[in-house]
């Protein structure tokens, strides 16, 4: 049995009714950006997470970039994060001109709050935690933080869609949130998009010209922006997801329960849940000392895998500039050498999570 990674064509074709309805809904309007689907998709969305406005954007990056520019964020100021990411949380604060910070991750995998103090500086304007493979960062003590420092709150949460820390939800808790809508997470579309959350009228009102060249009336740009908008057969596809999202989630929490209770092999060190945190695991991240050997016989047993992620982005070639080193963030670096993503997916049958965990739990180093 081949047991992928990830496989997308499972959920269009269980969802091909709808998502044709929606598309043709969406042709025979004759309208196909920024209209009443997106609208409509913005007001769904954001009351879900929690906020006041929601407003459609090309892709999480973007989200990240527009928001942080609604912050007034650009060239000499820093923006406070985690390297443990995905590049784009990094290239977004980079396209304002601003300069990364890096915290080192905690043994969640998530920004470490022992460790944000020691590198504000006079030049730190937002902190920026990633929700990272699922789970809320500890956002109670970020804004306390914030607060402290006067700082803002941006939250990445491309991989964290509906997860909770206590009764709220990631994307409730900071001045403005980002949500990626790549195909491959929670709430994927099938193709880019992205949305920035928020509760000030004032915060969605730059955001809404960021996103359209800055533009408040047609022609008529009132600051400088770009062009980021979400479109039309995007925003219908994921309304005809959202009112899923949560069996989807509740699915993955049963997968991570299966392999978290059945696992049981003494190489393989399992993924931590903070006390109070909804997990949405979008990825399931085992750590594991021998991993390519283990990787060896993932592939001999034909299960797919993934590495979230295989090289920092403090050690990447584009980021050497930043004048980070190996042994700058020592968490983050170890874990980047003994993660590997197990598949975890709401269509994975029942057959395939116990063969992933039969398959594991023989896995002996040689
Ligand atoms: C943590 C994180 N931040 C930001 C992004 C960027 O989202 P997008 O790919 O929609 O631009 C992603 C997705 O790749 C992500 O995983």
């Amino acid at each position: 049995m081949i047991i992928p990674f990830f496989d997308a064509t499972r959920l269009v074709k269980k969802t091909e009714a709808e998502t044709n309805a929606a598309i043709k809904r969406v042709l025979n309007s004759g309208k196909f950006v920024l209209d009443e689907e997106v609208n409509k998709f913005e007001k769904e969305f954001s009351s879900y997470i929690g906020t006041t406005h929601g407003i459609g954007v090309n892709s999480g990056t973007d989200a990240i970039k527009i928001a942080l520019k609604t912050l007034g964020v650009g060239t000499g100021d820093e923006v406070i994060t985690v390297s443990n990411t995905a590049t784009p949380t990094i290239s977004a604060i980079r396209e304002l001109g601003a300069t990364p910070v890096f915290v080192d991750t905690d043994e969640y995998f998530l920004m470490d709050v022992r460790k944000i103090e020691a590198a504000i500086t006079r030049k730190a304007k937002v902190l920026l935690p990633v929700h990272l493979y699922g789970q809320t960062a500890d956002m109670v003590e970020i804004m306390k933080i914030a607060n402290k420092h006067s700082l803002k709150v941006v939250e990445d949460c491309a991989q964290a869609t509906g997860s909770k820390a206590g009764d709220k939800k990631a994307g409730s808790f900071g001045d403005l949130s980002c949500f990626s809508f790549y195909p491959t997470k929670n709430l994927g579309a099938y193709g880019d998009g992205g949305m920035i959350l928020t509760n000030s009228k004032e915060y969605a009102t730059t955001c809404r010209q960021l996103r359209v060249y800055g533009m408040q009336e047609t022609y008529f740009a009132n600051i400088e922006g770009f062009n980021s908008r979400l479109d039309e057969i995007q925003a219908a596809i994921l309304r005809t997801k959202l009112p899923t999202l949560d069996s989807n989630n509740e699915r993955r929490a049963f997968i991570a329960h299966q392999y978290l209770s059945k696992i049981d092999n003494p190489e393989i060190e399992l993924p931590k849940i903070r006390n109070g945190n909804l997990h949405v695991f979008h990825l399931f991240v085992v750590k594991i000392s021998k991993r390519e050997s283990f990787i060896d016989h993932l592939k001999k047993n034909s299960i797919g895998f993934g590495i979230h992620y295989p090289f920092p982005v403090h050690l990447q070639k584009a980021y050497e500039f930043l004048g980070y080193k190996n042994g700058s963030l020592l968490n983050t670096e170890n874990d980047s050498e003994k993660i590997i993503s197990l598949p975890i997916f709401p269509e994975l049958t029942d057959k395939e999570i116990e063969s992933v965990i039969e398959i594991i739990n023989k896995f002996k180093f040689k």
